[in-house]
């Protein structure tokens, strides 16, 4: 497919008419925008070591596959810059394997934390070569996932008709990545370029990802949009008022099946019964070419509280259990194409694409 490629330099995401970016790298610290607190309150948190930023990770004060994957990066970062010299070469194979484990499934944060460690180790026994190069390496990997959104959403706009409605589903936007987005990315360059859209938001049971975040960044952007539950996606696919699905994705295998956010398997079927396009935008960062298929994905499971409460409230039957899967997998088949940096391919296609491009 040929397309034309016009990327907007105009302006990175805006919150209250301010440009910000969700993580970022500042005087030798990690400043994260807190997700936990949006829409309701909007704070930045400044972090000095990589034990705060694997918490801001867990708790999900930092969220999104590109987010996590950036604020990996400079956790490493961090990491290497604080390893004792006489320890220096453990020290910071046992930080690389516990910021990677902060939360398991998206890929982004093995790469951004593997790539800052790899680059940082080649120059042992220079420690201080070494603590120089990751902060070097971490700054290169964030920057080139910043660019990838940034260009996937030039690359997928044309997918976008005048006047889509548009389902997506949990978060996908800048404040999930370093900027931009991915689903997001593509839907804000398709407003910007002036088309009519109307953006179908799930909420995204437990945490409200759709409901609090998407909902919220739609809105800054002043792209029309309204808040459906999970459950109600079914419902307008049978009404013919779905043109197009969209969303991220947390970990590509090879053979192209994702993990995404949980509940985006169910809408992928809904789509594929009412031969609705579904399409997966994501930065190389995403793609795991160790992965053979969905079956060898970790799926994280979240405490069962994100669902039986709410703050302090008791929402469910006291002493039931209840299961937390926080993503699923959808097979290849069921997805239209991958939207990306290099193109926009076939699931069959898009990781050996990817390959290729990453070695070129
Ligand atoms: O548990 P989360 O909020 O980190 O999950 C995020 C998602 O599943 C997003 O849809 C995914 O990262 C898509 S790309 C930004």
């Amino acid at each position: 497919m040929k397309w034309s490629l016009r990327i907007d330099r105009g302006y990175n995401m805006l919150i209250n008419g301010i440009e910000y970016k969700s993580v970022w790298w500042e005087d030798g610290s990690v400043c994260l925008i807190d997700q936990n607190l949006l829409p309701f309150a909007f704070q930045v948190v400044k972090l000095n070591d990589f034990p705060q930023v694997i918490k801001a990770i867990r708790d999900m004060t930092v969220r999104g596959a590109p987010a996590i994957g950036a604020a990996g990066a400079f956790a490493m970062a961090l990491a290497v810059i604080a390893a004792p010299d006489d320890k220096f070469r453990s020290s910071i194979r046992l930080a690389h394997d516990q910021i990677i484990a902060a939360r398991p499934t998206a890929i982004d944060l093995n790469n951004g934390v593997s790539y800052v460690y790899e680059n940082a180790l080649r120059f042992i026994p220079d420690n201080g070569h070494c603590r120089q190069v990751a902060v070097l390496a971490a700054t290169e990997f964030v920057d080139r996932s910043e660019h990838d959104c940034r260009i996937l959403g030039a690359i997928g706009e044309p997918l976008i008709p005048d006047g889509a409605r548009i389902l997506t589903h949990c978060n996908a936007g800048a404040l999930a990545t370093v900027d931009w987005g991915t689903a997001l990315a593509v839907i804000r360059v398709a407003h910007r370029k002036g088309k009519r859209l109307f953006v179908y938001v799930s909420e995204t049971r437990p945490r409200l990802q759709g409901a609090r975040l998407t909902a919220f960044e739609l809105q800054q952007e002043g792209i029309e949009h309204a808040i459906i539950t999970d459950s109600a996606a079914g419902y307008y696919f049978w009404k013919n008022e779905i043109d197009l699905m969209i969303t991220g994705a947390d970990r590509i295998c090879l053979n192209g099946d994702i993990a995404n956010k949980i509940g985006t398997y169910d809408k992928a079927v809904l789509a594929k019964e009412h031969k609705i396009p579904f399409y997966v935008a994501a930065p190389q960062t995403t793609f795991d070419l160790a992965c053979m298929n969905g079956k060898h994905i970790p799926i994280e499971y979240r405490s069962p509280e994100e669902i039986t409460r709410f703050g302090d409230c008791q929402l469910s039957n006291p002493d039931s259990p209840a299961f937390n899967p926080a993503f699923d997998i959808t097979p290849a088949r069921l997805i239209t194409a991958f939207i990306t940096s290099k193109g926009i391919f076939k699931p069959k296609e898009a990781a050996h694409l990817i390959h290729k491009a990453i070695e070129n």
